[in-house]
């Protein structure tokens, strides 16, 4: 069964062919960094305007990339929220005309779920429950997952995400755009216990997060450093030690998730994912099996989508002409029993 998976919640467009949720044949990604890069971060305008221009030869790239044509595909996967609403739309409004013109289902899917779905689509024997925790540009989420449709948010950032404590520290720190992998480049040259910043919410019960707390101990940091004559060698280990701090928080509380949830696997995802030092930190702080999907995989795709789609599409799950973009919506949005099929 092949699914047609389309991702535009952001800045990427993702269009995907995949088999059967876990047998990748087309993975096209168009990244906009270069068009956001002079504004240190996502125009949600110029976004969505992007999304529309590439949309089209992407779908036909995969489409070549699969070997396939579009009478092929058996169902339409549509990432409908959370997201920017415009980028949102694009993806949305593509998809269904798709779904129109070829007589497909249309299968809504909830971006986090897709994050959660890359360690399916990469080839985890994953299994019902296990706990995820996804830590992206826009979330930072720790969640219960019982079985498919069946997630408790167990946590979640009061504040910043992961991935946008990274952009805002890069910037400080006159790094480039995205911050994420521009601190990962630079850490790497430096000394992570050579500044000690808070690890925030580590002291607190719960599986919430807080990020601004320790964006802003990294502030006065670069605030008392930049008149030093050596401010530049130090970049490195400011890097490191943030990079640090983020790891320690984000495996400690993933690992008090799965303890008392009594879960034994622990699944990552989402761009921030992709930074081997987070993930290593959290795979040797877990004490159970952990998945993770391949770099590619934890940035936003279509081949994510997809997986969902497919899943969901077995659930008896589709949407109709009416479906919409959901900038806000909720993993245990109500949204997901009124698309059901009856
Ligand atoms: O999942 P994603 O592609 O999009 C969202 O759903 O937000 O994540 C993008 C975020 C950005 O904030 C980016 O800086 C961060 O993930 N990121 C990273 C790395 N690569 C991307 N953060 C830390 N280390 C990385 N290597
Ligand atoms: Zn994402």
């Amino acid at each position: 069964m092949l699914v047609l998976g389309i991702e535009t919640s952001c800045d990427e467009t993702g269009v995907a062919i995949v088999e059967s949720g876990t047998h990748i044949l087309a993975n096209q990604v168009a990244s906009q960094i270069p068009l956001h890069e002079r504004f240190g971060g996502v125009v949600p305008e110029i976004a969505s305007r992007a999304h529309l221009r590439v949309i089209t030869p992407m779908l036909r790239a995969a489409l070549e990339k699969a070997g396939c044509s579009l009478g092929q595909i058996d169902i339409i996967a549509v990432t409908v929220g959370p997201g920017l609403v415009g980028s949102l739309l694009v993806g949305i409004s593509f998809a269904k005309a798709l779904a129109y013109v070829t007589g497909k289902p249309l299968v809504p899917v909830h971006h986090l779920e897709g994050h959660i779905y890359a360690n399916i689509v990469a080839g985890a024997s994953l299994r019902f429950p296990f706990v995820a925790l996804v830590a992206s540009g826009g979330h930072t989420d720790l969640i219960e997952c019982r079985g498919p449709l069946q997630y408790r948010i167990l946590g979640r950032t009061r504040d910043d995400a992961a991935g946008e404590a990274f952009d805002k520290v890069a910037k400080l720190l006159n790094l480039d755009y995205p911050g994420g992998p521009a601190i990962e480049r630079i850490a790497a040259h430096g000394n992570p216990r050579a500044f000690d910043f808070p690890r925030p919410m580590l002291s607190e019960p719960g599986f919430d997060f807080s990020f601004s707390g320790l964006k802003t101990a990294v502030l006065y940091c670069q605030a008392e450093l930049k008149e030093r004559s050596d401010f530049v060698e130090l970049v490195p280990d400011v890097a490191a030690s943030f990079q640090a701090a983020v790891a320690d928080v984000l495996a400690e509380k993933a690992r008090r998730a799965v303890r008392e949830t009594g879960v034994s696997n622990l699944a990552l995802g989402g761009g921030v994912i992709a930074n081997r030092c987070i993930r290593e930190t959290i795979v040797s702080k877990a004490g159970c099996d952990v998945f993770v999907p391949p770099p590619e995989l934890c940035l936003d795709n279509g081949a994510m989508t997809a997986s969902v789609g497919y899943y969901r599409h077995r659930s008896g799950y589709y949407a109709d002409k009416t479906l919409n973009a959901e900038p806000n919506l909720r993993l245990s949005s109500s949204l997901w029993k009124e698309l059901k099929h009856e």
